[in-house]
C-alpha cells in the first residue's frame, strides 16, 4: 500500500525539482523515463534521441483526490528578443492515474494534447536548455482561457506562473527536471529545418528546426508551427 500524501497536506513543503530560476515551485519529485532513460539526478543532460518523443513512464509519489491531472513541460532558455523565454512543449490534462501502487500515470490520447508534445530542440551550440516536466491536480471543469489559446499554438512567451495564477492549478503536485543541448554530435531524427518558420528568431547563431508531437500523432505534425525553436 502506498502512503498517499495528497496535495493540500503537502503545501509549503517544497523539495521543488524544478529548474533553477522556474517560476513556480513544486511539493515532490517525479520519477521520469525519457525512452530508456530514467532521470536519476534532477537536471540530468539527456541526448536528444532520448527526448524525441514524450516520456515513456512517468510516476507520482503524490496524487490528487480529483482524480485527474494535467502534464506541462516548459523550456526555459529559449532565445527572443536580447533575453531567454518560456517555450511551452507540452501541455495534456485528463491524466490518471489507474494504479496507487505503481504510481505510473496513464497519459489521455495525445489527439486530446491541449498542446501536442514538441521534442526539445535547442538552437545548435546555445547552452543547454533547462526542462521542466510539472504535474498539476486538475480542477473540476478545468479549461484553459481564451487568452492563452492563441499560445497553445505559438507556444514561445510561455507565462508559466501567470496560466497556474489564471487557471487555479494552484502548488504544483511533482515535477522534475532536464537538460538537453543541441551540440551538432548528434542528428535529429524527422527534423525539418528548411520549413518556414511562423515567426522570424532573433539572436540564433543556427537552428535546427523540428516538428515532433508524439509519435502516434502521425500526420497530425504541426508542420507550420515548428521549424526554428528550442
Ligand atoms: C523510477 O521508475 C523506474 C522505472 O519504473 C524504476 O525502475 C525506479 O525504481 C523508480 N525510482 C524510484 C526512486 O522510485
Ligand atoms: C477531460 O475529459 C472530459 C471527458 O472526456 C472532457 O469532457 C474534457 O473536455 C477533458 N478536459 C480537458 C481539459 O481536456
Ligand atoms: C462543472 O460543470 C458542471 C456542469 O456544467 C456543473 O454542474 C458543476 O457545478 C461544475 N463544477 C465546478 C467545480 O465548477
Ligand atoms: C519580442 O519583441 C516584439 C516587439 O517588441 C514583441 O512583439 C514580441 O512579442 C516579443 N517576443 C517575445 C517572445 O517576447
Ligand atoms: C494573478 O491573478 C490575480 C487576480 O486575477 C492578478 O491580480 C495577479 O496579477 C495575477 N498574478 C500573476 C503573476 O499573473
Ligand atoms: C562532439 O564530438 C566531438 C568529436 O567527436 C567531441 O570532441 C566532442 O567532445 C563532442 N561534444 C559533445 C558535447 O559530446
Ligand atoms: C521519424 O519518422 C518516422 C516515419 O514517420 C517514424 O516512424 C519515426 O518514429 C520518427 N522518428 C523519430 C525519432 O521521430
Amino acid at each position: 500500500m502506498v502512503n498517499w500524501a495528497f496535495c493540500a497536506a503537502l503545501a509549503g513543503v517544497a523539495s521543488a525539482t524544478v529548474a533553477p530560476g522556474f517560476p513556480v515551485q513544486a511539493n515532490a519529485d517525479l520519477n521520469v523515463t525519457w525512452a530508456n532513460n530514467n532521470v536519476n539526478a534532477p537536471g540530468e543532460l539527456l541526448s536528444l534521441a532520448d527526448t524525441a518523443f514524450a516520456p515513456s513512464q512517468i510516476s507520482a509519489p503524490v496524487w490528487t483526490p480529483g482524480g485527474h491531472a494535467i502534464l506541462m513541460l516548459v523550456d526555459l532558455d529559449v532565445p527572443r528578443n536580447s533575453t531567454r523565454v518560456q517555450f511551452l512543449h507540452w501541455l495534456t490534462a485528463n491524466v490518471t492515474m489507474p494504479s496507487t501502487d505503481t504510481q505510473t500515470l496513464k497519459l489521455e490520447n495525445p489527439s486530446k494534447d491541449l498542446a501536442p508534445y514538441l521534442r526539445p530542440a535547442p538552437p545548435l551550440h546555445d547552452i543547454p536548455h533547462k526542462y521542466t516536466l510539472l504535474l498539476f491536480a486538475q480542477p473540476e471543469n478545468f479549461t484553459v482561457p481564451a487568452r492563452f489559446k492563441s499560445l497553445l499554438k505559438s507556444r514561445v512567451g510561455w507565462d508559466t506562473a501567470a496560466f497556474v495564477n489564471a487557471t487555479g492549478l494552484g502548488s504544483a503536485l511533482g515535477a522534475d527536471w532536464i537538460r538537453v543541448q543541441n551540440t551538432g554530435n548528434e542528428t535529429m531524427a524527422n527534423a525539418t529545418a528548411s520549413a518556414t518558420p511562423t515567426a522570424t528568431p532573433t539572436n540564433y547563431a543556427g537552428v535546427a528546426g523540428v516538428t515532433e508531437p508524439r509519435a502516434w500523432m502521425g500526420a497530425l505534425v504541426v508542420a507550420g508551427l515548428i521549424a526554428v525553436f528550442l
